[in-house]
């Protein structure tokens, strides 16, 4: 039976092993920064969609394009490319103030946003009692501090997993946005101010506010899913770009010092709603070296001269909030963790550069506990305080490897380091970031070709 009005039901599944697209997943190998935004902006040159999964705007994903730079947030990569269609998924918490100033920034700079970014309608809201409820628990004498973002990012997945969020499609139902405010925002007010003494926040005003700001949002929305799957249906390619890093995953990263979204590969699925089974390849992003934002265990840490050194030459600080980064040397079990969690075949290194004045690179290649040697990542933050990393010292370039446009060119000593790390976590090194922008990339002719990438 054919519904009336000449609607054709989709059989995705029959279509799909017609000719389904090709897709990538992006994935921060460490604690987010990695250069996901660069690689993102490298590879939908052959991509035609990409489809952000997890977080908001805690991301900062810089691109640079000769010369010029852009801080996405909530916005995917693909949005540099005015032939790329731009997705952000359901697995998103969207800031619907935060979203309009970056897409009212972006057309500022002349970038088009009309009719190629999209935003999934079962994305959840941030809404301003987020900010004050993570305000108030982070500042909270006796608590951990996490050393968030202050986004609310956290806030609202807790609304979301406790089932009492606003989702964006309601927030386009104008009277269920003003019953939920009140609700909320009273609630809210209650709990920050007995356990915070936090001042009310004000539901007319915000409602107001809001309102406003959903007729703005109204055009971007659509069932993302539907949309992704169709794509792929139609032999459509996908890059799936994630935001953070494995090791700030909600389950799989350094607990309670992680975000709350699944930034790993799986989040891909559940944050976009294509099935596990159209997703071809994982990319996993690391730098050369490491870094973290916040607080939380790092076992290579770097203290001192060394660290303050690496945060100089790698300009480690973050896009998004400029606090400093904290750095360290490569972590290979923390690489090999993040291999096996995500299913991580090729690696991108980025920032390969940093490393280039270096006569001897130290790399952790294992961890000493309790005078023995494992590879197992702790399950409790106390855990990593056990940890006696081992070193490796391997030997330097010192060249500058900024302009290499082929892994010949690279001086013996980087594609030794680069070997090694192949080696260490079985995973191939696909492309090589040796500087921030578009152009300082190098792409191995074995990942082009999988990936049917268009060459440089
Ligand atoms: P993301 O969050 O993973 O997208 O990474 P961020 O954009 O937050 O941080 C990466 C930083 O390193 C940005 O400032 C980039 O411009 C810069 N970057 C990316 N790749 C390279 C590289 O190969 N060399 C250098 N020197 N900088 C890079
Ligand atoms: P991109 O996508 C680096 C960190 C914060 C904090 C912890 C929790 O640019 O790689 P949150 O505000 O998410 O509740 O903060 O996670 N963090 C990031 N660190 N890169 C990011 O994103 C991050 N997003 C969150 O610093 O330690
Ligand atoms: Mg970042």
């Amino acid at each position: 039976m054919r519904p009336p009005g000449g609607f054709e039901p989709h059989n995705f599944q029959a279509e799909r092993e017609l000719k389904r697209g090709r897709t990538a997943v992006i994935v921060g190998a460490q604690w987010g920064d990695e250069g996901k935004g660069k690689i993102v902006d490298v590879l939908t040159r052959s991509f035609q969609v990409v489809a952000r999964y997890a977080g908001g705007h805690n991301a900062g994903h810089t691109v640079i394009i000769h010369g010029k730079k852009f801080i996405l947030q909530l916005v995917p990569g693909g949005i540099l490319r005015p032939e790329c269609t731009s997705v952000i998924g359901n697995g998103v918490v969207l800031d619907p103030l935060a979203f309009l100033k970056e897409v009212g920034s972006l057309r500022d700079a002349g970038v088009k946003v009309d009719g190629n970014l999209f935003v999934s309608n079962r994305a959840q809201v941030i809404l301003p009692y987020h900010r004050m409820m993570e305000l108030g628990s982070e500042n909270a004498p006796g608590r951990v501090k996490i050393g968030t973002t202050s986004r609310g990012i956290g806030p609202s997945y807790e609304d979301k997993i406790a089932r009492r969020g606003l989702r964006v499609a309601d927030l386009l139902d104008t009277p269920l946005l003003r019953t939920h405010i009140e609700n909320a925002c009273r609630e809210k007010n209650m709990i920050a101010h007995a356990l915070f003494n936090s001042d009310p926040l004000d539901a007319d005003k915000m409602f107001k506010e809001y309102a406003e700001a959903a007729e703005k949002i109204r055009p971007f929305v659509r069932d993302t899913a539907l949309l992704l799957n169709r794509a792929l249906a139609e032999g459509k390619s996908i890059v799936f770009e994630g935001a953070q890093g494995t090791m700030l995953d909600i389950d799989h990263g350094t607990y309670p010092f992680v975000t709350s979204s699944s930034s790993t590969s799986g989040g891909a699925v559940t944050g976009t709603g294509v099935p596990p089974t159209a997703i071809d390849t994982v990319i996993g992003i690391t730098k050369a070296y490491c870094t973290r934002v916040g607080g939380g265990p790092f076992p290579s840490e770097l203290l001192g001269v060394e660290g303050e050194d690496l945060r100089k030459r790698g300009n480690e600080f973050g896009a998004v909030t400029g606090r400093p980064r904290r750095t360290g040397w490569l972590d290979l079990p923390l690489l090999r963790y993040a291999g096996m969690i995500n299913g991580i075949s090729w690696l991108v290194v980025t920032k390969l550069d940093v490393l280039d004045h270096l006569t001897e690179i130290p790399v952790c290649v294992g961890y000493n506990v309790d005078g023995k040697q494992t590879d197992e990542v702790p399950a409790q933050a106390c855990g990593y305080e056990k940890i006696d990393p081992i070193y490796r010292n391997m030997p330097g370039w010192a060249t500058p490897t900024q302009n290499m446009k082929t892994i010949d060119q690279l001086p013996k000593a980087a594609r030794e380091y680069l070997s090694f790390i192949e080696k260490e976590t079985g995973a191939r090194v696909g492309m090589i970031s040796t500087g921030p922008d578009r152009e300082q990339t190098i792409l191995v002719d074995d990942f082009v070709q999988e990936l049917g990438l268009e060459k440089n």
